[in-house]
């Protein structure tokens, strides 16, 4: 049978209550085990990140109020309604590596008279050739009032990245001023509501600085850790309990960076352990990708599964870090972010002034699957994880050039699991064949060397009352895998199921063909403790079951 016509053969069948066991032997097994709760899933493990770089602020977010882009306030409408869509819960902003070039004053006050200065990405090889613009001499008209209004559009919860590279601690507090002080109380609560706002937008999130081994400011751990805790003691907090976020390891395949974390966490807690009642969380970096980045839509069966073993390295990251967390904060008060992930490819470009952007094809929405069940499997330890970037940037749920927007396959993944939202993450055994493939070994080798496997199947799982969420994927180019599902401690009454795949590995979706790679919903016949279900090739699957 034919890719495609499995796919609507599995979904007729499920629509004709004849459940989609089919004439094949059995080749997976999942066992659900309702009596073994990992953790709540926070909804911000399914956060969302916005820097000024490329085309994501400025074109992305950002269109103008005289724009003829339908808009909010100069705030692209259709990316609003599509954030609603996701019930999106944080978005983290300015940066990324922009962050710690960014004075926050400049984008504060009356629009016209903000300055322009020269964005932090301008001196990349791509940008630099680009004409004149917003990407190379932001005019700071998107600032934090802009950047409060689109996440109160959404529904999300502000997470702001303070300047620890070139500006002091001084103006960290003054931006938690701008931000959190009550109304009428100081002279930038007046500013505040000049710009829009005369209650506070009680900022809760505070990163202290991106990437600070790198380009926010070439730290060694020993040295940033003075840096947080200069960052952190005594900031005004106007009656919240701010959630400051240290910045973590950029973890890579082949090096986990452990030694960052290890560094930062001895040299913190060895003036005083204390310091960690105001550490909320580490936070980690990891971007997959194929041997010396590849191409995002033409690509191997090979690289195809080298990108998502890649991919999956996240969990054994999470664990490594997580474990040398443990023997600095023995009572677990800090919790593990992961605020930029995402898969990377080469760049071919929308157009010049687009940094990191590609077209993202069914190969990312796997990607992204993997990640989002790795952090529901991780519940427990994680508080907070963003994908890199929003629009118009690496793992990007949408491409906007001007008037035309699209959802890309990542977007529809972002949709389905948003049903694990604030579930009780439960432990899932999968069990099927592994998938062995080649990959060349030098960019960013997986583990183990140049022949590698990888897992035949994978998920996570959340209850919510009697709603039980499975989210697998089933990551075999050709092969479906014909599973046994048992809920262990409980059983089904009814189902439904959603189904992401194409006929091509490669599929994609584009200004001209929006809906190559969309969602198809349907029943589930499914009953009892007991059912077998047939997982479509290259596929990620969604059931939703009703228990008794
Ligand atoms: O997301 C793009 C860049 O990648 C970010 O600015 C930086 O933090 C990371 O290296």
């Amino acid at each position: 049978m034919k890719r495609r016509d499995f796919l609507t053969t599995t979904l007729a069948l499920a629509a004709a209550g004849l459940g989609p066991r089919s004439a094949r032997a059995t080749n997976g097994l999942v066992e659900v085990l309702l009596d073994e709760p990992i953790g709540t899933i926070a909804p911000e493990l399914q956060g969302h990140f916005t820097e000024h770089i490329g085309e994501v602020i400025y074109n992305g977010v950002w269109v103008g109020e005289d724009s003829k882009i339908p808009n909010l306030g100069g705030i692209r409408k259709v990316l609003v309604d599509r954030m609603r869509q996701l019930r999106a819960p944080v978005i983290r902003w300015p940066g990324g590596c922009f962050a710690d070039s960014y004075n926050w004053r400049d984008g504060v006050g009356p629009r016209a008279q903000r300055p322009v200065r020269t964005n932090f990405w301008d001196n990349t090889t791509q940008l630099c050739k680009a004409p004149v613009g917003p990407q190379k001499y932001d005019p700071n008209t998107f600032g934090t009032a802009e950047f409060m209004r689109f996440c109160q559009l959404c529904g999300a919860q502000p997470y702001l990245a303070a300047n620890v590279r070139s500006l002091s601690p001084r103006d960290f507090d003054a931006w938690v001023e701008y931000c959190n002080s009550p109304a009428g109380s100081t002279t930038l609560a007046g500013t505040r509501a000049s710009d829009g706002s005369r209650d506070p937008y009680n900022v809760l999130y505070w990163g202290i600085g991106n990437e600070s081994w790198g380009c926010g400011g070439d730290f060694r751990p020993e040295e940033y850790a003075v840096e947080f805790r200069r960052f952190t003691s005594w900031v005004p907090e106007y009656g919240l309990k701010l959630r400051l976020i240290g910045s973590g390891p950029g973890a890579s395949a082949n090096d986990p960076q452990v030694s960052w974390t290890r560094g930062f966490l001895e040299n913190l807690v060895g003036k005083d352990p204390r310091v960690l009642d105001r550490l909320y969380g580490l936070s980690m970096h990891y971007y997959c990708w194929t041997t010396g980045k590849g191409d995002s839509l033409e690509y191997s069966v090979d690289e195809w599964y080298q990108m998502l073993s890649q991919a999956d390295v996240m969990d054994s990251l999470v664990i490594q870090h997580w474990l040398a967390m443990g023997d600095y904060d023995r009572e677990r008060k800090v919790k593990l972010l992961v605020d930029e992930w995402g898969a990377w490819h080469r760049t071919p470009i929308l157009g010049p002034a687009y940094l990191f952007s590609y077209i993202p094809s069914l190969r990312d929405a796997l990607v992204t699957a993997i990640t989002l069940d790795t952090f529901n499997r991780h519940a427990e330890k994680l508080a907070m994880c963003n994908d890199a970037q929003l629009v118009n940037n690496i793992n990007t749920l949408f491409l906007a050039v001007e008037d035309r927007f699209v959802a890309t396959p990542i977007f529809h993944v972002f949709d389905m699991y948003k049903s694990h939202q604030g579930g009780r993450s439960l432990r899932l055994v999968c069990d099927a064949p592994q998938i062995a493939f080649t990959a060349s070994n030098d960019a960013q080798p997986a583990p183990g060397g140049a022949g590698k496997a990888l897992w035949g199947l994978a998920g996570s799982a959340s209850l919510q009352g009697k709603k039980l969420v499975l989210t697998l994927v089933n990551p075999h180019v050709t092969e479906a895998r014909v599973t046994d599902v048992s809920l262990r401690g409980g059983e089904a009454k009814s189902g439904q199921v959603t189904v992401l795949s194409a006929p091509d590995i490669h599929a994609h979706n584009d200004f001209d063909h929006p809906d190559v790679v969309v969602p198809k919903v349907g029943p589930a016949s499914i009953s009892g403790p007991r059912f077998s279900w047939a997982f479509p090739p290259a596929s990620v699957t969604k059931l939703e079951i009703d228990l008794v």
